[in-house]
């Protein structure tokens, strides 16, 4: 349904509230200026989000990676609304009957299927439930000495503190020091530049994998409580590890006793073409985080996976309990709305339109080779891909700092409406997994669109 346009004073008292009262998520405060502000949303429709004057705007990162169906799904809505009816809280010591439901359906898509879901409101505190499950998990086996968690240098697993701590490549962890305590990084994947002065991805992929062991041996292997990863990593750029690389990762945290945490807050629920992006390298982790688009992002809701060797550890007399609770978890609302949301996604086979739109599109954005700043197209897993913008493709060298890529980026998103998440170097894609190929068609071409006018621009 549509709604009528804003104007006139409607929209200037809206505007004037949002300027002064409202505290945007990274962006200053108070501007709400056509060239830099904020925009205002007033209804979605697919891959389509509408503004003020009822323009439309490709939503081409499912807004934060989580629309995955798209917006103005009705039956989500009437299905939260049907459960606030009934019972919108139930009291400590319950479970509402959709969040029994969902959790069994996570568990029937999930790696391993006799899992258990502990759920909360969000992705931070699924990976902050998930680090606090391995450290209880190691007291209950007695070995209460592991505390400590490995991470990725760059990877994004959330603003809270520990989430905070365990990411890193934008200011905010410095600026809020000191940070967790036992937080351990270790090198990154790049499937593009390859670290380690190796000359290719396999090598690469070894080193990146072998850099987990030589931080757990270096950091005394009995204190080390787990390894958090994203299986791709949308903050690092995209990056898709090689087939060994999650393997090794697998062997290595097996071979010291350290629990495996996959943070698919972003890549869970049929983004890359699975349902979870793991199950493509054909291991299990010991965890799984979620939130984002388990309910498509129409209700918050996140949640920690835990295979039944973890979950296992947590029955017997009440020293094993854990006693970890978040007042939102298990909202009988938004699992009414995730169960809803993954029964269309099995009715419209969503996971497979994912696989099948994802290779379409990567096949259409690898056309774009031809242009000279195109230096790396990275996807092939469902519709999760980036394009990297170079100076030179020869020598995969960026843009300098100065050349400022991230706003002439973001200005020719608006100049083509679109939405999206560009980052300093690429322009990232994760349209919702329900898209059709004609939209794939006109977002890959509102893409070369900008790649055009960026190398026209420069020459
Ligand atoms: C991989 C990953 N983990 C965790 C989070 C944190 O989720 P939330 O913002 O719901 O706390 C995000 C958010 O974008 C994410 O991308």
């Amino acid at each position: 349904m549509a709604t009528s346009p804003i104007s006139g004073s409607e929209l200037e008292d809206l505007k004037l509230m949002a300027q002064n009262h409202f505290w945007p998520h990274g962006k200053p405060a108070g501007d709400m200026s056509e060239e830099t502000g904020l925009k205002t949303i007033t209804r979605g429709k697919g891959v389509w989000l509408y503004d003020e004057k009822d323009q439309p705007w490709y939503d081409t990162t499912s807004c934060l990676w989580l629309v995955n169906l798209g917006h103005g799904r009705t039956e989500i809505a009437q299905a939260a609304y049907e459960q606030m009816k009934q019972v919108s809280f139930t009291p400590m010591g319950s479970v509402s009957p959709p969040t029994a439901k969902l959790s069994a359906k996570i568990a029937s898509v999930a790696p391993d299927k006799d899992s258990r879901v502990f759920f909360v409101s969000g992705g931070a505190e699924a990976n902050e439930t998930a680090l606090k499950m391995a450290r209880k998990y190691h007291i209950n086996n007695g070995e209460g000495t592991r505390f400590k968690v490995i991470s990725r240098i760059n990877s994004y697993h959330g603003a809270t503190h520990a989430t905070m701590s365990l990411g890193g490549g934008t200011r905010s962890p410095h600026e809020f020091e000191p940070l967790m305590a036992g937080s351990i990084k270790i090198a990154n994947y790049d499937s593009y530049r390859y670290g380690f002065g190796t000359k290719s991805e396999d090598e690469a992929s070894a080193e990146y994998a072998k850099d987990l062991e030589r931080a757990i041996l270096g950091h005394n292997p009995s204190t080390v409580s787990a390894f958090i990863a994203e299986p791709i990593s949308a903050a690092t750029g995209i990056h898709v590890p090689n087939k060994s690389y999650f393997q090794m990762i697998r062997e290595i945290c097996d071979k010291y006793g350290v629990i495996m945490i996959s943070d698919e807050v972003i890549t869970g629920y049929g983004r890359t073409g699975s349902w979870f992006a793991i199950e493509q390298w054909d291991i299990v982790p010991d965890i799984i985080t979620f939130a984002k688009a388990c309910t498509s992002g129409y209700l918050p809701i996140g949640g920690a996976i835990a295979t039944k060797k973890i979950s296992d550890a947590f029955i017997g007399d009440d020293s094993k309990t854990f006693t970890h609770l978040m007042t939102f978890g298990g909202n009988p609302a938004s699992c009414a709305a995730g169960v809803q949301t993954l029964e269309i996604m099995e009715n419209e086979k969503i996971v497979q339109n994912s696989k099948d739109m994802g290779d379409y599109m990567m096949g259409k954005l690898e056309e774009l080779y031809k242009y000279d700043i195109v230096g790396h197209v990275r996807g092939g897993k469902g519709l999760l891909n980036a394009v990297e913008i170079v100076k030179n493709k020869d020598t995969k060298e960026p843009f300098p700092a100065d050349f400022n890529l991230a706003k002439k980026l973001s200005v020719l998103f608006n100049k083509y409406k679109m939405i999206g998440l560009p980052s300093p170097s690429s322009i990232n894609l994760a349209p919702p997994i329900s898209v059709s190929k004609d939209e794939v068609d006109d977002l890959v071409e509102r893409v070369e669109n900008i790649v055009r006018d960026l190398e026209s621009d420069i020459k």
